[in-house]
């Protein structure tokens, strides 16, 4: 089953060809520069930029996987949520019109799932080769959700935690703004921390430490930092961002690391699969590996270098398992965008095509 892949959920314009769990092809047309100046993704700049390119972007996965066009494929997946409402639409539409004019089956895929599975995005010669264990947890930090998943079987899933408030990726870029940076913050959070000594020298407030409950929260602590930095005078701050950069990604990571450890607590689940942009930051992945090793878990980042981000790879091998299962959309001219699509809703016995 070979699936032509399609994600625009946010602000990057992906796609790709696969073949069961392996990537032919790959294309993604980032929109970085169009956003960097509003310190965070400016919807109706994106739905215009994934207008003006998602043909390109298409046709491009096609070329690289060597095929002549639509007619070689044997069905598109495409992210239907969650994500940006205006920006989803574009991918949507274009999906609707590939398998309207060459009768091909449509298959719906949410945004996370897509990230709960890029652990297991195999390339051209079947590498990583392993498969996810169930019962898995999923740690899910991006820039627009973070929760704590019960993976228990292909297409099933259980939300045990999640934010009650911003998701982690959506802190580092509301931090990074405060500093003065600019957007993606995570990366922008991670450099300014990287050579500092005293890591954790403002101790901000770790949240949601004491409740017993996976629920993480990273409000308070995006408020911690800006009443930190109201406090200073200019030059203070300039001599302090480092600091303050590193202690608010100690604070988060700490707290993304004591629920992950609850969870394994609680459920007694040896087996861990992290995914979404935040999971590329190298001191959360250094304590995650920690806690593993103390706790005897095993533990599984996506491995190919572009599968940390938003990609269509990991949309397609969703796809190609739904694919396997018979989930098809029959009557997609009747698909919609889904912004706030659950990961339960997505779930085998749950799902609403
Ligand atoms: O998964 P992703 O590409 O998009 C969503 O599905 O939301 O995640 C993007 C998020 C952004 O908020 C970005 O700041 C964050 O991932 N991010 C990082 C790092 N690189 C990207 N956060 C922390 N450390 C990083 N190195
Ligand atoms: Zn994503």
């Amino acid at each position: 089953m070979r699936v032509l892949a399609i994600d625009t959920s946010a602000d990057d314009t992906c796609s790709a060809v696969v073949e069961g769990r392996r990537v032919i092809s790959h294309v993604e047309y980032s929109q970085i520069s169009l956003h960097e100046q509003w310190g965070g993704i400016y919807p109706s700049v994106a739905r215009r930029a994934h207008e003006e390119r998602i043909e390109w972007v298409v046709k491009k996965a096609l070329t690289k996987a060597k095929l002549q066009g639509f007619s070689d494929i044997d069905a598109v997946a495409v992210t239907t949520g969650p994500g940006l409402a205006i920006a989803l639409e574009v991918g949507i539409n274009f999906a609707k019109q590939i398998c309207h004019g060459y009768k091909k089956p449509f298959i719906s895929v949410n945004h996370m799932e897509g990230h709960l599975y890029s652990s297991y995005v195999q390339n051209q010669k079947g590498q990583p080769n392993r498969e996810p264990k169930f019962p898995t947890l999923g740690l899910l930090i991006s820039g627009g959700h973070s929760e704590i998943v019960l993976w228990k079987g292909p297409l099933e899933y259980q939300i045990l935690g999640e934010t009650v408030d911003d998701a982690a990726g959506e802190a580092f870029d509301k931090a990074s703004r405060m500093l003065g940076f600019s957007y993606p913050g995570g990366p922008i959070i991670e450099r300014l921390a990287e050579n500092v000594k005293n890591i954790d020298k403002y101790n901000f407030p770790r949240p949601m430490a004491k409740s017993k409950t996976l629920d993480l929260s990273f409000s308070g602590l995006k408020t911690a930092l800006l009443y930190k930095i109201k406090s200073m005078t200019p030059t203070e701050l300039n001599s302090e961002r480092p600091y303050l950069a590193s202690s608010f990604q100690e604070a988060l990571i700490k707290s993304v690391v004591k629920k992950l450890a609850l969870a394994i607590d609680q459920t007694n689940i040896r087996d861990i699969t992290v995914g979404g942009g935040v999971s590329v930051n190298s001191r959360l992945r250094l304590l995650l590996r920690k806690l593993c090793r103390e706790k005897g878990c095993n533990i599984f980042f996506p491995s190919l270098k572009y599968l940390n981000f938003d990609n269509a790879a990991m949309i397609g091998v969703v796809g190609a398992i739904r694919a396997k299962n018979d989930i098809f959309v029959e009557d997609f001219s009747t698909v919609e965008r889904r912004p706030r699509m659950t990961l339960a809703e997505s779930s085998l016995k749950n799902m609403l095509l």
